[in-house]
């Protein structure tokens, strides 16, 4: 079951870390590892992932028996939390590829996925803000962060949110890939707009069946990689 066991730790370096730990040692599909704060919390491209103690959910999920649809983990999940937000909020979702769930084009939940397909595992890790008020974002973050108390107003509590996420990822990864690639698709916020990465610059044109970003540039259509583009 997803989300069970449950470890909570008030105070520890990653969840991510832990629960990679822990499938490596043999944890159960759907192990959660959840905690208030993280002194090591880290997101995509090894930049650190910033949370007031006991305002974010900082979850990560422990998956087993990977497929031929793992690639599509991290739709899953970004959709999972679109979900989850929505049931909880009076918010309206969307998916920036690769993985950050937008509100009001600015970034709620990021999304680091981490596997060891060899070993037939994969972490899921979501940090999600809930109760975050607009003045405990980082300076930094100001301009292009929010939570679901700043988008909304609404009080929910990170228990709620864990909860909402354990059952909307259940149902998300029980789904076909193409059923995930249609509702990921439907919520695709770069669609139709210019983007930028570290290569290029092109017109968006949606995810390729594998969840590659599709761009139509100067030179014809280019697939980007999650793993290796950067967009700006
Ligand atoms: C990103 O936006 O680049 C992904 C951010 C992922 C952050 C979450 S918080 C819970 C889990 N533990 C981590 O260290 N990272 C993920």
């Amino acid at each position: 079951m997803i989300g069970s066991p449950h470890v909570h730790f008030r105070r520890i370096d990653s969840t991510n870390e832990r629960a990679r730990a822990l499938a490596a040692a043999g944890a159960p599909h759907g192990t959660l590892v959840t905690a208030d704060e993280q002194t090591a919390g880290h997101g995509r491209h090894g930049r650190p992932w910033l949370a007031r103690p006991g305002r974010a959910l900082l979850a990560s999920f422990v998956i087993r028996g990977l497929t031929e649809a793992e690639a599509l983990l991290p739709l899953c999940a970004g959709l999972a939390v679109c979900e989850a937000s929505e049931a909880l909020a009076p918010v309206s979702c969307a998916l920036k590829w690769p993985n950050d769930v937008w509100i009001e084009r600015r970034k709620a939940a990021g999304i680091l996925v981490e596997g060891r397909p060899a070993q037939g595992w994969a972490v899921i890790g979501i940090g999600l803000n809930v109760s975050t008020a607009a003045d405990e974002l980082p300076h930094e973050l100001r301009e292009t962060a929010t939570s679901l108390l700043i988008a909304s107003d609404e009080r929910v509590t990170v228990g709620e949110a864990r909860a909402a996420l354990a059952s909307t990822l259940a149902a998300r990864l029980a789904d076909p890939p193409e059923e995930t690639l249609a509702r990921w698709r439907a919520r695709d916020a770069l669609l139709g707009g210019q983007v930028r990465w570290e290569g290029g610059e092109g017109r968006a044109a949606g995810i390729s069946d594998t969840g590659s970003l599709l761009v139509d540039g100067a030179t014809g259509r280019l697939e980007l990689d999650a793993g290796e583009v950067h967009l700006r």
